[in-house]
């Protein structure tokens, strides 16, 4: 294994979400969220994106409690109350950066109050001080699918234009707040889910809308030009920061080498670019203009808005990276399922306890492909291996296959630096076991960390360290140096 492959300062650490780790989900004054209504539903009885809300009579449903009382994404692992402990595990790892996002509604309950809620505002003042405490950089995302759900209900979410203003004073209300405490911003998480899950993505009610496709991209507009004004309002505000966009990013290979597979896969990845080309390069690609043409689609916007995409640009793009996909030429081809998304099956790739398949190689590629279009620093925020873990009787928790994983991608991104592309830190997903966002299961574990809770919320909430807590610990140590 190469030596030496990662910059000084290179920014090791761990990544969760409010809405995935927090719990007290209505305390001291925090608003319901578009996650706080997503219950859990046992494998057995799961259909397709279990956690996509699409009509109001079943959002009203779940507020009634028809749909039962086990929302984990309430309960979190409770790290509202536990953060101390919590950051003081990933501190004894040697985190140099710990990325969290921030609950919208736990600042403005509703989303679009005038003014925002002071306790929320303290809580994550007292979380950055802890961080800071232990010399670790908050890395923030601005919105990881906690939109209010007020805004879901009032103006139907992202695709009422109202919503970029309310989303633009909540970004400056941070950068205000935390302008020395904060210097890594992320605005959205996964910016590109709305295609698959409009209400976690958009916070929008399908069942409301009449062309799907139009109300979607329309939706996504008014993010994209959210997100540049957050840009603009952070640079002005902060002006040592660095502010990123975030894209779940879905390498496509092609199934063979025919030319309309290539074709496919070529396309496939367009699309999964889209969202990066606005956001890196600051204008909308001509091949997604002409698909609006084709699909009937009109993107409504209003004078100002392409010069405010053109003139503030993110400053570096950041991404999960789970799986890779395959696209195919041909039609009906059976598909294999992703966290979101899904592609023709890889025969060469193995795939974890959830279908998702691991393709270690295939980051070094997205990290060299993503280089070689954009040009600027590279972030990765997610990676890593839900599985499901066993407590042995001595208390132990040997989670060789997650160091497994977990040391192949640091390789190949380590082989991807030795290419010349500029890498700025990685976070692995979940550091700390948490909620599934797809599945609101906690028996899906991706943590250094082990908490003792089951899907049903029994368990004493203890913290453990897995035998993967000193490996990574280790990594850090060496700076990747020995995996
Ligand atoms: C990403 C999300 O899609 O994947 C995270 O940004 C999520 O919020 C992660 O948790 C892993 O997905 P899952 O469904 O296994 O939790």
């Amino acid at each position: 294994m190469a030596k030496g492959r990662f910059p000084e300062g290179f920014l090791w650490g761990g990544a969760t979400a409010a809405n995935q780790v927090e719990g007290a989900f209505d305390q001291d004054g925090k608003g319901l969220s578009i996650f706080d209504m997503v219950p859990f539903v046992p494998k057995e009885e799961r259909g397709d994106l279990e956690m996509e809300v699409r009509s109001e009579a079943e959002l009203n449903a779940l507020l009634a409690g028809d749909k039962g009382d086990n929302f984990p994404k309430r309960r979190g692992i409770d790290f509202y109350h536990r953060y101390k402990e919590d950051i003081a595990l990933f501190a004894e790892m040697g985190f140099k950066t710990y990325r969290l996002s921030i609950s919208w509604p736990r600042i403005f309950p509703n989303g679009d109050d005038l003014e925002p809620n002071e306790a929320g505002l303290a809580f994550y003042d007292k979380v950055f001080d802890e961080l800071l405490k232990y010399g670790i950089e908050p890395l923030v995302t601005i919105s990881h699918y906690e939109i209010p759900l007020n805004l879901v209900q009032k103006y139907n979410g992202w695709h009422d234009r109202r919503l970029i203003d309310f989303f633009v004073r909540y970004a400056e209300t941070l950068f205000n707040r935390y302008q020395d405490k904060v210097k890594y911003w992320l605005t959205f998480n996964e910016i590109n889910i709305s295609t698959i899950s409009p209400y976690i993505g958009s916070g929008m009610l399908m069942d409301r809308l009449e062309h799907k496709e139009q109300a979607i991209y329309q939706a996504l507009h008014h993010q994209f030009v959210a997100s540049a004004r957050a840009v603009k309002a952070c640079h002005e505000i902060i002006p040592d920061a660095m502010i990123g966009c975030m894209l779940a990013r879905m390498e496509t290979y092609p199934e063979t080498c025919h030319p309309d597979d290539v074709l496919a896969a070529l396309e496939e990845d367009q699309k999964n670019l889209f969202f990066t080309d606005v956001q890196v390069r600051g204008a909308y690609p001509s091949f997604m203009l002409k698909y609006f043409e084709k699909h009937n689609i009109t993107i409504e916007m209003e004078p100002g808005d392409e010069e405010i995409l053109a003139a503030h640009p993110v400053d570096f793009l950041s991404f999960s990276y789970y799986m890779t996909m395959v696209a195919s030429g041909a039609p009906d081809k059976t598909k294999q399922r992703g966290n979101f998304f899904s592609g023709v099956k890889n025969p060469y790739l193995e795939s974890s306890d959830w279908g998702w398949q691991i393709d270690p190689k295939g980051l070094r590629i997205t990290l060299k492909k993503l280089y070689d279009r954009y040009q600027v620093p590279l972030f990765i925020v997610e990676n890593g291996l839900g599985a499901y873990d066993t407590v042995e009787e001595d208390g132990s928790i040997n989670d060789d296959y997650r160091i497994e994983y977990l040391r192949a991608h640091i390789d190949q991104m380590g082989e991807a630096i030795s290419d010349g592309v500029d890498v700025m830190g990685y976070t692995s997903w979940g550091c700390i076991d948490l909620i599934s966002a797809s599945t609101s299961e906690m028996s899906k574990r991706y943590g250094f960390i082990y908490v003792d809770q089951d899907d049903y919320g029994n368990g004493t909430l203890a913290r453990k360290k897995k035998k993967s807590f000193e490996w990574y610990k280790r990594v850090i140590a060496t700076n990747g140096e020995e995996l």
